[in-house]
């Protein structure tokens, strides 16, 4: 990387720039936001002048800034970008640039790296803005207390670490994600305030209502437009995502958006020499609304190297099907009606190893039962091999059961305070896996069956939030260790089997982030299968992941975890958009039943490639009121050379209106030709209607023509369905 002697930096991709100006003596951000285009040193100059805000009322003496690294320093009175204390006292940081680098990249984008020393407390800062062709920019920082002067110094007590970048003024709506069990990722909105707006994780993991992705906007902006802003903290642990509006504005700007981990108290204290780095951050906007944001991110993973480049295949999970009943010859009928039906991995989910017979035992004693298992998984694993699937299995690995073996020989690797621990949480602690040994048994554990049984997958469980994560007499907070601990694990075992896939679940989708994401393969969205609420889940999980890192299961009716029927159709179309699977007792379905489900697997294979290679796109359909905003949703996924699309037309509930009226169908291009077919052979959707539209009984029969300005613009009329249907509309474009 070379040294840039250049005053201002603009990094560019894809539509979108930072520019960041090294002024004296913390760098600023000029500019966030849409490509200002290649500027020449005149434009330049303008945007540095117009970067220099007014002196205020009751102010500081000078024009504020808003650097790269907002500290009290520099008049800053909103969230610091970091801040500690040495011992009680000196903790304030004063910054200075002490080295720039500036790397473009041939793809598109670049890096800056700004160094800032710190004549303070003595920590200095390495901020690193990344913005990768996708024009997602990834933004990180080390910290690294300099080497000792006195000889006896106290640790920097790091207290918080956020990154923070402007938006403006017209950026006044809020999105961000909450949720439960068998209900994640559920959208809410705010207008943004004076204050600080800040969504604070404190559950070892992002956890069921993780704020996911916090966008803000201009005022209504939607999934096909708008001006929009957004952080994701790729981090698997305690987070803190913010927005914060100070009247007095963030310098030229009006708002910081942020994020970063969230840090106990005394976990991180920097000795001399030591550094930590805090996780990245990526942000990301997009003058096309939140699915011009879902594309940014999606490009951006689907370039990663590790990114599942193989079709990904259509899974079978036990959970649902036989719960903790592991009899083999249930389980070897269950095999053969998935290979029947054609499914390509066979995942046995909990209920495998020492004493699990139910969820209040046996975490924690990673081997096979012999009392369930006599003869070991191989009769499983070699039959669903021989019948031409995967083998996966489930583990939870970062917690025990009291009730174990495990918690009985090594009390002390179990995590709590010395005083004692709190509550169980499903009947279950977690373990420390900070503690080498308890690392090593794992690693050891989890690789002995993997190479014993040829295991394919792992579903990797986390089924509590950390509470009180200290450790060890003196109760060291570990909750940061924990996560690198993890990361180091998942690294290992990778590094030892190439081509092992492992699924982040956590209670259903309480472990979805980037971090994670980066050693794992796909996330399980929710232990909730029931379509109804799977439209509203997949959707937005889908707002940062492409749909072949999003697992989609087909349930039964009623669902477990709702009670509500729904039909075979629906619960099908449902779980083709994501990573398909099966999640229920085949040997129980009509035959009928079975060949709905033969022929969903085969459409899975026939559409897998768009599906899982195309871009994703949702309309905006309005109602009456916001309680009806999901009652019906289009959503699809259009090739990126637009030559094909996939659409969804579902109804969760009743709405007011009788007809929609006519609705565009998002991402084909108005001057483009195309041709339309619903597809029938996963059974037709029930009709709230007598009939018609005329144009879908003919694309009942076959492919229709219609040009783009219809389909694109003009829009067209689509049925009234009957709550928990879907119609599913494929489009190609016309020779
Ligand atoms: C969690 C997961 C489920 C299932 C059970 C097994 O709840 O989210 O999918 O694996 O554990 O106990």
């Amino acid at each position: 990387m070379a040294d840039s002697s250049a005053r201002v930096v603009a990094l560019r991709a894809a539509g979108t720039s930072l520019v960041v100006e090294m002024t004296e003596p913390v760098p600023r951000v000029l500019h966030w936001g849409a490509d200002l285009g290649e500027l020449s040193d005149a434009e330049l100059g303008a945007l540095s002048l117009t970067g220099e805000a007014a002196v205020l009322n009751s102010s500081i003496d000078c024009g504020r800034r808003f650097t790269v690294w907002p500290t009290e320093a520099e008049g800053w009175s909103g969230t610091p970008a970091h801040f500690g204390h040495l011992d009680g006292g000196a903790g304030a940081p004063r910054l200075a640039t002490s080295r720039v680098e500036h790397r473009a990249d041939p793809r598109g984008g670049g890096e800056v790296r700004i160094e800032l020393a710190d004549t303070g407390a003595g920590v200095d800062v390495a901020l690193t803005y990344r913005l990768e062709p996708s024009g997602v920019l990834g933004v990180s920082a080390e910290l690294t207390r300099r080497a000792a002067v006195d000889a006896d110094p106290a640790p920097y007590d790091l207290g918080q670490v956020v990154t923070l970048l402007p938006v403006p003024r017209r950026a006044s709506e809020v999105l961000d994600f909450t949720g439960k069990w068998s209900r994640e990722r559920s959208p809410q909105r705010r207008e943004l305030a004076h204050g600080t707006y800040t969504r604070e994780v404190r559950r070892g993991k992002p956890g069921l209502d993780s704020p996911y992705l916090l966008a803000v906007g201009t005022p209504g902006f939607g999934f096909r437009s708008g001006e929009v802003w957004a952080v994701h903290v790729a981090w698997s642990g305690d987070q803190r995502f913010l927005v914060e509006q100070l009247p007095e504005g963030a310098g030229v700007h009006a708002s910081a958006l942020g994020g970063g981990e969230l840090l106990r108290a005394g976990e991180v204290r920097l000795a001399p020499g030591e550094s930590y780095r805090t996780p990245v951050s990526w942000y990301a906007w997009s003058a096309a609304g939140l699915d011009g944001l879902a594309d940014r991110f999606h490009t951006l993973l689907r370039a990663r190297p590790q990114h599942p480049s193989r079709p990904r295949p259509l899974v079978l999970n036990s959970w649902e099907a036989v719960y903790f009943d592991h009899d083999l010859d249930r389980l070897l009928r269950l095999v053969d009606k998935a290979a029947e039906v054609g499914v390509e991995r066979f995942v046995l989910d909990d209920g495998w190893f020492l004493g699990r017979r139910a969820d209040n035992a046996g975490l924690g004693d990673w081997q096979v039962d012999p009392a369930v298992w006599p003869r070991g998984l191989s009769p499983l694993a070699d039959h669903v091999r021989a019948r031409g699937m995967e083998f996966g299995l489930w583990f939870e690995p970062e917690m025990v059961n009291p009730d174990s073996e495990l918690a009985r020989a090594h009390p002390d690797w179990v995590l709590g305070p010395a005083a004692g621990r709190g509550p169980t949480s499903r009947n279950q602690y977690v373990l420390d896996i900070t503690n080498p040994d308890a690392w090593a048994y794992l690693l050891d554990s989890i690789d002995t069956l993997v190479t014993a049984y040829g295991i394919a997958y792992l579903k990797w469980d986390h089924n509590r939030d950390l509470h009180e994560a200290v450790h060890g007499p003196a109760d060291r907070p570990v909750a940061h260790a924990q996560v690198r601990a993890l990361y180091r694990l998942l690294d290992t075992l990778k590094e030892r089997h190439p081509g092992l896939e492992i699924e982040s679940c956590a209670s259903g989708g309480g472990r979805v982030d980037l971090g994670v994401l980066a050693r794992t393969d796909r996330v399980w969205a929710s232990d909730c299968n029931d379509p109804v609420e799977r439209q509203s889940i997949q959707r937005w999980t889908g707002q940062l992941l492409p749909p072949e890192l999003v697992g989609a299961h087909f349930g039964p009716s009623p669902a477990h975890t709702t009670h509500r029927e729904t039909d075979v159709s629906f619960r099908l179309a449902t779980a083709l958009f994501g990573h398909a699977g099966i999640e229920q007792d085949l040997t129980s379905c009509t035959g009928e039943e079975l060949a709905r489900i033969t022929a969903w697997t085969a459409m899975y294979r026939e559409l897998r490639p768009l599906l899982h290679g195309g871009r994703t796109v949702r309309a905006d359909l309005t109602g009456p009121g916001d309680a009806q905003r999901e009652a019906r949703l289009l959503h699809g996924v259009v090739a990126y050379d637009g030559s094909a699309a996939l659409y969804c037309w579902a109804r969760t509930a009743t709405s007011t209106e009788a007809q929609y009226g006519r609705v565009q169908l998002p991402g084909l291009a108005a001057d483009g030709s195309y041709e339309v077919r619903v597809r029938t052979e996963l059974g037709l959707p029930s009709l709230h209607q007598t009939g018609g539209p005329a144009w879908l009984t003919e694309a009942l029969a076959g492919w229709v023509r219609l040009p783009g300005a219809v389909l694109a613009e003009a829009g067209v009329p689509l049925p009234t369905l009957n709550p928990g249907q879907a119609l599913l509309l494929e489009v190609r474009r016309a020779a």
